[in-house]
């Protein structure tokens, strides 16, 4: 609740500079000079590492005259029909989506995430006019949103999220003088990395809220097959209804499909502003190889490779369940791959407890974790939210898995 108070509805325009580095680069730092007290094994990256699909390799081998040409910045028309038919078959869409008008292939998700507030700012002149535009992003946050803010010349306004708000920003809470000045609102569904997912209803008064207030809502919905429950996450194309204006949602086949290095994904919805992000993209964005686009379509056809992998991440969590109950503030999440574990009891004067935690896991046990302190930044009060939560990815193989939980026991309870 404390955005609503007036004069504390946002961060110091300036935040200190270690913020807008990688959080790898800081853990790498961080741990620089400390051995492994164990054979090195990374839970630190959301990288999936289930068995990518078998026909990758036949679908790429054909596609291959495809590296000789340079690919269109929209992406082939086959990639955003595929693209197209995927969102209408996995959300409840009130129409269909038009794949010229209202599809871009992307080379992967983060590039989009970025690119798009600069198009974003680009498109609101008048935000200028109320103070310093904003963007606002759910803290912790995926770093490519804040970077994307600030390269487009606005503010990046951290919006807390807690347990108690189901780790989503307090839409209620929001100052009015900061809404008229942002731009875009970032939302992450399933989030990183907490893995909360935001219902339908909250996903559509954020859409009403960016409306309302002339800003973009970017969705970013690349966990959006990893759900650990019953229920499929909503999407803001759903909730938009038959008119897209103002949404846009973001995917991609990195976590749908374990396919990370394939670099390829999509954004979906308002066709004016997707007419203006083409633009852009033609003289500044990285286009997606042909036969990249090839094998994302087969990747998009499929659904059997997405159930196993999420059937597989499902059994992780069961396993963590296990493990994990009633230790470090673990509970479930409803999407995603990661546990993100309370571990304030390790704090001390020089470190947050995540940074405490990582080291102790590293110099004890050979796991490389991530502080939770990285992924997120001062909010209003000045303290980072995060700083003593530690991010774990469960992204190997289900003995792997196991052997990471068995080390973050051993050291952290
Ligand atoms: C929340 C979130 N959004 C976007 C991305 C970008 O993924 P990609 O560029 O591989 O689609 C990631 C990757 O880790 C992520 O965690």
């Amino acid at each position: 609740m404390i955005a609503a108070r007036k004069d504390r509805s946002t961060v110091p325009a300036t935040p200190a500079p270690e913020d807008r580095r990688s959080p790898f680069i800081r853990l790498a730092d961080l741990l620089a000079g400390i051995e492994p007290g164990r054979q090195p094994l990374s839970a630190a990256v959301g990288e999936p590492q289930h068995a990518m699909p078998a026909f990758v390799g036949p679908v790429l081998a054909d596609a291959l005259p495809g590296f000789g040409r340079y690919p269109r910045a929209e992406g082939t028309p086959t990639f955003r029909a595929a693209a197209a038919r995927w969102l209408a078959q996995r959300y409840d869409l009130a129409r269909p989506i038009d794949a010229e008008r209202e599809v871009l292939a992307l080379n992967g998700s983060r590039e989009g995430l970025f690119s798009a507030a600069i198009v974003a700012r680009r498109l609101t002149p008048g935000k200028g006019a109320k103070g310093r535009p904003a963007m606002l992003l759910p803290n912790p946050f995926y770093a490519a949103y804040a970077a994307g803010a600030e390269a487009a010349g606005c503010e990046a306004v951290v919006v807390p999220t807690s347990r108690d708000s189901g780790w989503l920003p307090d839409l209620d809470a929001l100052d009015k003088d900061l809404l008229e000045r942002t731009v875009a609102l970032y939302i992450a569904s399933p989030a990183n990395p907490q893995g909360s997912i935001a219902s339908a209803d909250y996903l559509g008064r954020a859409l009403e809220l960016a409306r309302r207030h002339g800003a973009f809502l970017f969705s970013d919905e690349c966990y959006s097959e990893i759900y650990l429950g019953a229920e499929k996450p909503a999407g803001i194309l759903e909730v938009a209804g038959a008119d897209f204006s103002r949404a846009v949602a973001f995917n991609s086949l990195s976590k749908r499909s374990s396919l990370p290095g394939l670099r390829c994904g999509f954004c979906a919805g308002d066709p004016a502003f997707l007419k203006d992000f083409l633009a852009f993209r033609w003289v500044a964005a990285p286009q997606v190889p042909e036969p990249l686009q090839a094998v994302a379509v087969a990747a998009l056809e499929d659904e059997a490779h997405v159930t196993a992998s999420r059937d597989l991440y499902r059994a992780k969590f069961d396993l963590a369940d296990r493990m994990l109950e009633g230790r470090l503030g673990y509970e479930r999440p409803g999407g995603g791959f990661f546990l993100w574990l309370d571990v304030s009891h390790l704090a001390t004067d020089s470190l947050s407890g995540g940074e405490a935690a990582a080291v102790k896991l590293w110099r004890e046990q050979g796991l490389r974790t991530v502080p939770g302190g990285y992924l997120a930044r001062r909010d209003l009060t000045g303290a980072n939210p995060a700083a003593n939560f530690l991010r774990v990815a469960l992204v190997q193989d289900l003995p792997t898995c196991e052997e990471v939980l068995t080390r973050l026991v051993a050291a952290l309870t």
